[in-house]
């Protein structure tokens, strides 16, 4: 089993050396890890945030490992060059169109929500948010207006097969939680987002024993923030699957916890922590790898097969942190490497 390890930018290195070290542990046998640059680090390295021979490893792989990219040394440089667009890349190139963004309270991490704890107390939600689309992919440029202003514009846009796809992965993902699915869509404003009311109601006949509602995504918000033990399983489209995980990390605790999945029709996935690139902070030891040991809890969970040393990893990050394991963005003073350390010592 070939995992490709990419680490990134900033703090992507830092993380995806502590998730190593925690596989390492588990000793599964025939895995084998081959990394290679992506991001800044590749655009700096070769010229391009996603070369040639990386996008190869990535389609060799059985999965992938992803840190994070992201460098404000390369925010001057045309938009095809920009680290951002290596993440783009991977999951247009892998058809990676289902992103699940888990977000559960951990009874350790109490304190450390932004929400009173009599809120934060019962998270227990995944959202499922479509990659492969949406004003993220669509025709996109820079022109001027008759009157000769600067116009920036992108087009959004779902076809039906996109919606059914990625609605279809939303609801047999609530199936195997707790039967609730709720759509958030704009439809009140947006032709796309109607469509994809339709279509996701259309599936709701082939889907009788789960519960479906729709939300708008501004309410979505508030009611993520009101009340987020109300939902259990997300769909979503890709700019507010976006906006809405990130706001879901902080309801739980910190943005350095969540994992992601990835994943194309087949199964194989790429995993990365929700977290970005964090360049304030890069080079230090100080980041929170837990959402990248978290990646890789999924990855031996839906890509290699491995659900038992999958929830052996999670096991120990509770255990780690009810230890009184605490990163910076935690509140606490664990390095990087210590936090690491914690978890291995759990295992
Ligand atoms: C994410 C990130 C990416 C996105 C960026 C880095 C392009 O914010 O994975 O949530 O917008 O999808
Ligand atoms: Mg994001």
């Amino acid at each position: 089993m070939l995992v490709a390890l990419l680490p990134g930018d900033g703090i992507g290195p830092e993380v995806i050396a502590e998730a190593v070290r925690v596989l390492d542990t588990l000793e599964i046998g025939g895995l084998v890890f081959e990394e290679a640059p992506v991001g800044g680090a590749a655009f700096k390295a070769v010229g391009h945030p996603l070369p040639e021979a990386t996008l190869d490893l990535a389609k060799r792989a059985d999965a992938i490992l992803f840190g994070a990219v992201g460098d404000p040394d390369c925010d001057a440089l045309e938009r095809h060059l920009r680290p951002e667009q290596a993440i783009l890349g991977l999951r247009a190139e892998l058809g990676l169109y289902a992103n699940l963004r888990p977000a559960a309270t951990i009874p350790a991490l109490a304190d450390a929500s932004a929400l009173r704890a009599d809120i934060a107390g019962n998270i227990d939600l995944m959202i499922v948010r479509e990659l492969n689309g949406d004003v993220y992919f669509g025709e996109k440029g820079m022109r001027a207006t008759d009157a000769g202003l600067r116009q920036g514009y992108d087009i959004m846009s779902y076809d039906e097969g996109e919606v059914r796809r990625i609605a279809k992965t939303g609801f047999e993902t609530a199936r195997a939680r707790r039967g609730r699915l709720c759509s958030v869509d704009k439809a009140n404003v947006l032709e796309t987002s109607q469509l994809w009311r339709d279509v996701v109601t259309e599936i709701s006949a082939d889907y009788p024993d789960i519960e479906l509602s729709h939300l708008y995504v501004d309410n979505a918000a508030m009611q993520l923030v009101k009340d987020p033990g109300q939902f259990d399983t997300i769909v979503t489209g890709n700019l507010f699957g976006d906006i809405l995980s990130d706001l879901a990390s902080m309801c739980t605790g910190s943005i350095g916890m969540l994992p992601s999945a990835s994943l194309d029709e087949g199964g194989k996935g790429l995993y990365e922590p929700i977290h970005g690139s964090a360049p304030d902070i890069a080079g230090q030891g100080i980041a929170n790898p837990l959402a990248t040991i978290l990646s890789a809890a999924m990855m031996l969970r839906y890509s290699l097969g491995l659900g038992d040393a999958a929830a052996r990893i999670e096991k120990a990050v509770e255990v780690a942190l009810a230890a009184g394991l605490r990163t910076a963005d935690l509140g606490g003073k664990a390095t990087t490497r210590e936090a690491g350390d914690a978890v291995i010592a759990a295992l």
